[in-house]
């Protein structure tokens, strides 16, 4: 489908006008992926989403509500409030971390809050230049381009975005060899968010193009509580602080394994139980779904089974784990590895993933009997 023709919302003359005028020409060879734009998945926002009801009920919808993350509070209600004072539209925004810690949730909040359209999409799902000047020619003054997983976009997706993004402007070749032409159209003043667990596959240009870089940390359990308890009073469940406590300290610090832990632990008591989560059943509950004391799962658990008895405890290479757990390296490194990093089961050295003594202790292993320490305080195994 070709790029449809629709009138311009600013004062100035935007892009629509010129891409009239190149249609009228017939020379224009952007295609269009409107079809695929609005059916993939990605696109659409997550309230939208079949099956996602629940998600969308327990979503945070004002700055206020949100609880944790201080600093990506506080500094989002500066820019905010800055902006809304002035009448501008809102700086670009880089949002980076874990997976689950309220990324695509900020950016929901971020549009409410100043009152404007959201379009939603992903990096993987603009595979060409001519998807990006489409979404972007359909943008409205200070409406938010909400970009997830922006460090997987393409190269030449990322060339038209760079003047998008500084000069409101977007670059279009027209015609072959001698007789092509580049023309400037001109965008209105939108405000691009990006999310990305992979601060660092983001190229630099990209990067310096955001007024605002944001990142976002595990969550406290007291934060943790206060989210699980909140959901338990919207879907009016029963229960105990302790039983709260127990989901809690298995939630990874993250916001979206503590709501999915506690759905499974309101099934389990409304199965087996009295519907009322108490410690007692948050803990059967959860051994059901041999998730540990720790919060680590059979994942977790599978990847460091793997490093101690098939790899002797490492030195092992990150795709090497991958492949002995049958499992994405993506995964690994996104999801799993964060967190055994961050209990000190695991260790990160130029030769690769090393379990440490804590992780042997962990799961009950005894470890080799030749162990020098690691680095830092952590003890670790086969060190320098
Ligand atoms: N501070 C919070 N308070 C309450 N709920 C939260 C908070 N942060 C996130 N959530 C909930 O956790 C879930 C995951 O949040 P979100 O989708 O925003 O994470 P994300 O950082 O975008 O993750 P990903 O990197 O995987 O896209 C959502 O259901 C969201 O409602
Ligand atoms: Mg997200």
């Amino acid at each position: 489908m070709r790029i449809s023709v629709s009138a311009c919302a600013g004062k100035e003359p935007c892009g629509q006008l010129g891409l009239a005028q190149m249609f009228a020409y017939n020379e224009l060879v952007l295609t269009f992926k409107r079809e695929s734009i609005m059916t993939d998945p990605r696109h659409i926002a997550p309230e939208t989403q079949s099956g996602d009801s629940l998600d969308a009920a327990l979503r945070i919808k004002r700055l206020q509500e949100l609880v944790g993350q201080d600093k990506v509070r506080n500094n989002l209600q500066i820019l905010l409030e800055a902006s809304q004072q002035r009448g501008d539209s809102l700086d670009h925004i880089l949002l980076y971390g874990p997976p689950g810690l309220g990324k695509t949730t900020i950016a929901h909040i971020v549009a409410n809050e100043m009152d404007v359209n959201l379009k939603v999409t992903a990096g993987p799902a603009i595979e060409r230049a001519g998807d990006l000047a489409a979404i972007l020619t359909n943008l409205r003054q200070g409406d938010i381009f909400f970009i997830d997983e922006i460090h997987r976009l393409g190269r030449a997706v990322e060339e038209i975005l760079y003047p998008a993004m500084e000069d409101f402007a977007l670059d279009i070749i027209i015609g072959k060899g001698p007789s092509a032409r580049n023309i400037r159209l001109k965008l209105p003043h939108f405000t691009v968010i990006g999310a990305t667990t992979r601060l660092a596959l983001l190229t630099s240009p990209l990067r310096a193009r955001f007024g605002a870089v944001l990142r976002f940390d595990y969550y406290g359990i007291d934060a943790i509580e206060h989210i699980i308890k909140r959901a338990a009073h919207l879907l009016k469940v029963p229960y105990t602080p302790e039983g709260i406590h127990a989901i809690a300290l298995r939630a990874r610090g993250t916001p979206r394994v503590a709501l999915r832990l506690f759905r499974r632990v309101r099934d389990y008591a409304q199965v087996r139980a009295e519907g009322e989560i108490t410690a007692d059943v948050a803990a059967a509950a959860l051994a059901l779904l041999e998730i540990d004391a720790q919060g680590l799962d059979s994942l977790d658990r599978l990847v460091l089974l793997s490093i101690i008895e098939k790899f002797a405890g490492g030195p092992v290479g990150l795709e090497t784990i991958a492949a002995s757990v049958s499992e994405e390296s993506d995964t690994i490194m996104d999801v799993v590895e964060p967190y055994l990093l961050q209990l000190g089961f695991l260790e990160r050295t130029p030769r690769g993933r090393m379990a440490t003594l804590r992780a042997y202790a962990h799961l009950d292993i005894s470890p080799p009997q030749q162990t020098t320490a690691g680095s830092g305080d952590q003890p670790s195994l086969f060190g320098a």
